[in-house]
């Protein structure tokens, strides 16, 4: 990843240039067990720097029904919003919001954050001390016993300092296989790892 990977600009060229519809790492359908055992239907989710993703789409057709998306770019949040009218998808909020500041939402607002690839991402910005800006954030929007979903290339020596050093959750590491087209990656790891960060108290 390059170092603008964090900043609005990038992403909004980058969805102007494609609007197709892309899932970084895994999909729903490779992701479905793990999120049908740790996730209810009845959760307030959140996904956080949803992209253009399917996964929320796919997981609302499954019957998680109340799902709040957030993204940086004001651009793919207009896409998301034409593709997914609210009179269509009533419960699919989509919304431009950044995940270091999330001033549109309340403390403890959330049973669930999910966030494929955007933690990653801000790994790979300019400065470092955001990843436990976003950590502490996420922490205040999330109910007691919430969890923190993170998706993530990132093997744990690599990320679990900073999700310890920001907050006081219970920290569960899983992996999962990656998909064909991301085998050939140069690290030869053949998995992605799940984080699942709960809040306990
Ligand atoms: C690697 S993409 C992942 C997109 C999607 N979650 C997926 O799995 O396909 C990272 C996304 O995070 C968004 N993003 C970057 N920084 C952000 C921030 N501070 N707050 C919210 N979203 C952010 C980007 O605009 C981009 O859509």
């Amino acid at each position: 990843m390059t170092q603008n990977y964090g900043e609005p600009n990038y992403w909004n060229a980058r969805y102007l240039k494609d609007s197709d519809a892309f899932d970084w790492y895994q999909s729903f359908e490779t992701l479905k067990s793990f999120l049908t055992t740790h996730c209810k239907k009845s959760d307030n989710i959140l996904m956080l720097g949803c992209g253009n993703s399917l996964l929320s789409e796919e997981m609302y057709k499954y019957g998680f029904k109340t799902i709040t998306n957030i993204d940086i770019s004001d651009v793919v949040i207009e896409q998301c919003k034409e593709k997914y009218p609210i009179e269509e998808y009533p419960g699919l909020t989509y919304q431009v919001g950044n995940g270091l500041n999330m001033v549109d939402y309340k403390d403890e607002t959330f049973d669930t954050v999910i966030d494929k690839g955007t933690f990653d991402t801000i790994m790979c910005g300019n400065d470092s001390g955001d990843v436990i800006k976003i950590c502490e954030e996420v922490f205040r929007v999330l109910k007691k016993k919430g969890n923190y979903i993170v998706i993530s290339y990132g093997k744990p020596e690599d990320r679990e300092f900073y999700f310890e050093q920001a907050c006081d959750w219970n920290i569960e590491t899983k992996t999962i296989p990656k998909p064909k087209d991301y085998q050939e990656s140069a690290d030869k790891i053949n998995y992605h790892y799940i984080y699942i960060m709960r809040k306990d108290q």
